[in-house]
């Protein structure tokens, strides 16, 4: 498994600050490089921005962050699996692909990345691939037609790769 940041490194997000003159108007594209080097906005980096930032608070990035669905406030795997349950791809079989996923990485009731940080899951809309349901993307590939056995296939093999199965 490569390094996640999951230590709020400081530095890096001054790096971001720096690139945008802690001006407050490119706010969004702050957001956007922090969550790039964290995969989310951890709370310390949101506070730090509002701190920082003239004309900010910690409120009004908060405010920001929580507003914009590109943001995710929790951690996300270095696999974020997204399984698509608009109405094709729930008729034909979304809820047992989710279910499937849930149980190989052991995902608790409102939990949405597995305790070792590997993957994510998030639930969406159409993913415009109607003809190919039920569809999940992982990162960006595309996995069509999935059912509960294909996805713990293809599961235990990312997991076998990041030796931890
Ligand atoms: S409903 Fe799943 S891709 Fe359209």
């Amino acid at each position: 498994m490569s390094e996640t940041a999951t230590k709020i490194d400081f530095q890096a997000i001054d790096k971001i600050l720096e690139k945008y003159e802690y001006k407050k108007s490119y706010l969004i594209a702050m957001l956007q490089g922090v969550q790039e080097v964290f995969r989310y906005l951890p709370e310390e980096a949101m506070t730090y921005i509002g701190e920082k930032v003239d004309g900010l608070s910690p409120a009004t990035v908060y405010g920001v962050a929580t507003f914009y669905a590109q943001f995710s406030l929790e951690p996300k795997g270095k696999y974020e699996i997204r399984v698509c349950d608009g109405t094709a791809c729930h008729v034909r079989g979304s809820m047992p692909v989710l279910n499937a996923i849930r149980n190989k990485l052991k995902l608790k009731e409102g939990q949405t990345t597995c305790d070792n940080g590997l993957f994510s899951l998030e639930i969406v809309s159409c993913l415009g691939a109607c003809g190919l349901a039920p569809v999940c993307v992982i990162n960006d590939k595309v996995y069509p037609q999935m059912t509960s056995d294909a996805i713990s296939t293809i599961l235990d093999t990312l997991m076998k790769e990041e030796g931890v199965a």
